[in-house]
């Protein structure tokens, strides 16, 4: 028996330090807080994606009476993204939350579901994509979303 230690990296800074492209998307995102259905939770969830050409497609979680019905905001994002634009790859997401009169003071961590299809959209364009999760106190830059899902289920396990 051996024990594996799997170590991931992440960056913590402020929305300020944050290199300007990303400042910007992270204020998108926030923006984009005001357009989540979340009449349930009144948890307002917004993302922002940077494609390689250059354009920035949002979305805000979308919630159901029929709860599992609903989704996430990193999934509307990216869904239509990719769905939109199928052959651009995703350079950038980022993420942010506000309930209960504030945005989160902390950084809130995707949902795995949300993990797995950022890592998807990772692998199906071939290049890391950049996470930023927003928090007021600090902000969380993962380089790749590799990084939020060690020991993730890929094509390969497909083949057996
Ligand atoms: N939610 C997201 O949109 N993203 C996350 O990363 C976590 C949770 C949404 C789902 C639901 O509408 C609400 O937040 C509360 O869970």
């Amino acid at each position: 028996m051996k024990e594996v230690v799997i170590k991931t990296k992440v960056t913590s800074c402020l929305q300020e330090e944050l290199p300007a492209h990303l400042r910007e998307l992270v204020e998108i995102a926030k923006n984009k807080t005001k357009d989540a259905y979340c009449p349930y939770s009144h948890y307002h969830v917004g993302a922002a994606a940077l494609l390689a050409d250059g354009q920035i497609l949002t979305g805000a979680n979308q919630e159901n009476a029929a709860y599992p019905s609903g989704l996430c905001a990193e999934r509307t994002t990216l869904f239509a993204a990719n769905a939109n634009n199928p052959h651009t790859a995703v350079q950038a997401l980022a993420i942010a939350c506000y309930t209960n009169g504030n945005f989160t003071y902390d950084p809130a961590s995707p949902c795995g579901a949300c993990r797995q299809v950022m890592l998807e959209t990772e692998h199906r364009f071939g290049q890391p994509m950049k996470v930023v999760l927003y928090g007021e106190r600090e902000c969380y830059m993962f380089d790749s979303a590799a990084d939020l899902l060690p020991v993730c289920f890929t094509s390969e396990n497909l083949e057996g």
